[in-house]
């Protein structure tokens, strides 16, 4: 039985991992030995990380790999990803050097507005509230003014103020819905400071009010925050060609035929627009492009996540993020999402591979950045429809998972040989794997 501690966070490391070692494992030497084999030998290094977070004991590696050849708007791209799984990059790399030849994909920031709110509770009556929120507006702008004024040097700041009455949904709530744009930063505790601020400003204004009885003096803040939806937040990255130029070398890639492969693929989007089943790994399969660039650019992957997939739903059942067509013989692959991204503050001025994954990518503004991660998760989805509708997904993923299966097993490199070669021309199991092994080393 495993035993609660108080005061953990007031241990030194040491301590901390010795107590971990201790209580949950058999052989707490070779678990200290594991725990510590990631540390880094750069003592300043190691603490740069140890003070991202609370309590750490260790670095949990994840691999960053480069998908090279995205042709986005003229440009060419490395795109540097950091992700677990293996076939995502080789897909990525893949679709990059397909659509480099097909004139590239073309990106568009469509808007860059965020979103804060401050909750707040009211009794009493709403046309005195909206006259009040009138005669406060100045004094709201100006009791931000410290927190703004960076902000609009750069050109951004509150954009608007808006009093929204939601009563109707839930008694006596209230919400002050801000606007705010902050350039080429995600923006997040810009937001969350200017609007505690709003709220004290609020809140002290409602006190003094003459127009307010006393019970509407007491306006209660229930919550100041931003939010990660933010549906006018919005990039749009696409690609289109002549269908009979989707014909690759290999036709078991593109299917009978360029047309009959464009049409299976369109089917295939369809479904998913339809069937949130399928909808929901579709939209994974553009994640898995989406995160791997917005982890290496040190962004806030479940930020993006939460925004992507409540806008994915924003019609009232969970949907396709991505569509296609074929008209006039050209063929059409699109998607927008909202992406709140931030090349500067944050991990992207701490984090040792951010700065290198920015510096890749031509330190890009956060608009540019919000262009490469569309491109990357819309690069990503056609690469898995394109496998979905021809060869199947596992045929390239258990040849990329082969790897991981011989690295499980400590495979000799006399074995791998031998198991490529096996495997040339016959379809990968793990238990075919497996079995090969066992009788390679019998
Ligand atoms: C796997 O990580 C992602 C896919 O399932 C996406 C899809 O089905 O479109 C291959």
């Amino acid at each position: 039985m495993n035993s609660a501690i108080a005061g953990f966070s007031k241990l030194s490391k040491e301590e901390k991992i010795n107590w971990i070692a201790n209580e949950y494992f058999a052989n707490p030497s070779e678990a200290l030995t594991t725990i510590k084999q990631y540390w880094n030998n750069d003592s300043k290094l190691q603490q740069l990380h140890d003070e991202f977070i609370e309590n750490t004991i260790t670095n949990f590696y994840l691999p960053m790999g480069i998908a090279p050849n995205f042709l986005i708007n003229g440009i060419y791209y490395s795109v540097p990803m950091v992700i677990e799984e293996s076939s995502v990059v080789a897909a990525a790399a893949k679709s990059a050097k397909f659509w480099s030849t097909r004139g590239g994909f073309k990106a568009t920031v469509l808007n860059t507005e965020k979103i804060g709110q401050v909750h707040f509770l009211y009794k009493g009556d709403f046309q005195k509230l909206e006259q009040f929120f009138i005669q406060i507006k100045p004094k709201l702008f100006q009791e931000t003014e410290s927190i703004t004024k960076n902000m609009q040097k750069r050109g951004g700041g509150i954009l608007s103020l808006e009093l929204r009455d939601k009563t109707s949904e839930l008694d006596n709530y209230y919400q002050l819905h801000v606007t705010f744009e902050t350039k080429d930063s995600m923006g997040a505790n810009f937001i969350n400071s200017c609007l505690e601020q709003l709220a004290k400003t609020i809140k002290e204004q409602a006190q003094n009010y003459p127009d307010f009885t006393e019970a509407e003096k007491g306006i209660t803040i229930v919550m100041s925050i931003l939010s990660n939806y933010v549906p006018n937040c919005i990039v749009r990255a696409e690609v289109s060609c002549a269908v009979e130029d989707l014909a690759e070398k290999n036709p078991k890639v593109s299917g009978e035929n360029p047309q009959e492969f464009a049409e299976k693929f369109v089917q295939a989007v369809r479904i998913a627009e339809i069937e949130p089943y399928r909808a929901v790994t579709h939209n994974k399969g553009i994640m898995n492009g989406v995160d791997a660039v917005v982890l290496a650019s040190g962004n806030d992957f479940r930020a993006v996540e939460a925004g992507v997939h409540a806008y994915a739903s924003r019609n009232g059942q969970y949907s396709s993020l991505s569509h296609a067509k074929i008209e006039n013989g050209i063929f059409s692959f699109w998607m927008e999402i909202p992406l709140a991204l931030g090349t500067v503050g944050g991990l992207t001025s701490l984090h040792p591979l951010v700065k290198i994954a920015l510096e890749i990518l031509g330190k890009p503004s956060a608009q540019e950045l919000m262009q490469v991660v569309a491109v990357t998760g819309l690069a990503q989805n056609f690469a898995a429809l394109r496998s979905l509708t021809t060869t199947g997904i596992q045929e390239g993923h258990m040849k990329m998972h082969l790897n991981n299966i011989l690295n499980q097993y400590q495979a000799t490199s006399e074995e791998r040989k031998a198991i490529a070669k096996y495997f040339e021309n016959t379809a990968i199991s793990h238990a075919s794997v497996v079995e090969l092994l066992e009788n390679l080393r019998k």
